[in-house]
């Protein structure tokens, strides 16, 4: 089935034939179309090296499209100011595979430490960083420093770090692809509860059960392009499709 887009409201997301081409000449994606409404939660699969990240990295204008456009909430990325990265950046909550918490800060330094960056008042981070990792559940480890703590619980604090600015968006790189299954699975409730508040989540992943699971909308990419885009989709069909092209 092919989704198709809601036009009563205007898309979070909007991807126009977006191309990109790394310097050294790989075309990492081709031609990408993507509608996505607020509040969507969707998969991002694909074989690695299909593009996902890329797509990601474009997102969060880490990277520019080389063709095309990329609108979120009615910014056009590519037209952004400088001096506009750090309002955009704080309307995406980022998170990695691999965490990327500062070693030296406790749980709780690592989620103030994005609010002061920014300047807030002291009393704003304390009472925003508190809340943020009650809801990740970890009110008990806020003096706790990552290397004392097991991936899911980095996890967790690498999530209460993204949801501190209440972010409209949440993009997920492969969140749980450090992780055992169990855990895997709980930090997946969490992108399910942060959703369900109102976030619109967007994550790649390699997690079949999970997206078989789940049944959410899913857009698979294989060489660059989007090859399906289910909106209760598994992740066995993606590569149904992929061998049905090769
Ligand atoms: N910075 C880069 N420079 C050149 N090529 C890159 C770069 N990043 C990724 N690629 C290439 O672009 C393609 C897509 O990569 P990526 O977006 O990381 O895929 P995925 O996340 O699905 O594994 C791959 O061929 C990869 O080798
Ligand atoms: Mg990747």
């Amino acid at each position: 089935m092919v989704l198709t887009a809601d036009f009563s409201q205007r898309p979070l997301i909007s991807l126009q034939h977006v191309w990109k081409r790394y310097a050294n000449g790989t075309e990492a994606l081709r031609d990408v179309e993507l509608t996505v409404p607020e509040g969507d939660f969707l998969f991002l699969v694909g074989a690695s090296g299909a593009g996902k990240s890329t797509l990601i990295r474009l997102l969060v204008r880490e990277e520019k499209p080389t063709k095309g456009k990329i609108f979120v909430d009615g910014q056009e990325l590519g037209r952004m100011k400088r001096r506009h990265l750090p309002s955009y950046r704080r309307k995406v909550g980022l998170v990695f595979q691999d965490f990327k918490l500062l070693p030296r800060l406790t749980a709780f330094e690592n989620v103030a430490f994005a609010l002061r960056v920014l300047g807030e008042a002291g009393r704003v981070v304390q009472a925003r960083s508190k809340d943020a990792l009650e809801v990740v559940g970890l009110s008990n480890k806020h003096d706790t420093y990552p290397r004392e703590m097991s991936g899911g619980e980095q996890q967790r604090v690498a999530i209460a770090r993204a949801l501190v600015h209440s972010p409209r968006l949440i993009v997920a790189d492969e969140p749980t692809g450090n992780l055992d299954p169990a855990t895997g699975w709980e930090i997946m409730q969490l992108f399910l509860q942060i959703n369900q508040r109102g976030s619109t989540v967007l994550m790649a992943t390699h997690n079949r059960d999970i997206v078989d699971v789940l049944r959410r909308r899913v857009v698979a990419i294989d060489g660059g392009q989007v090859v399906r885009d289910d909106r209760a989709g598994g992740y066995h069909e993606a590569l149904a499709a992929s061998a049905l092209r090769a």
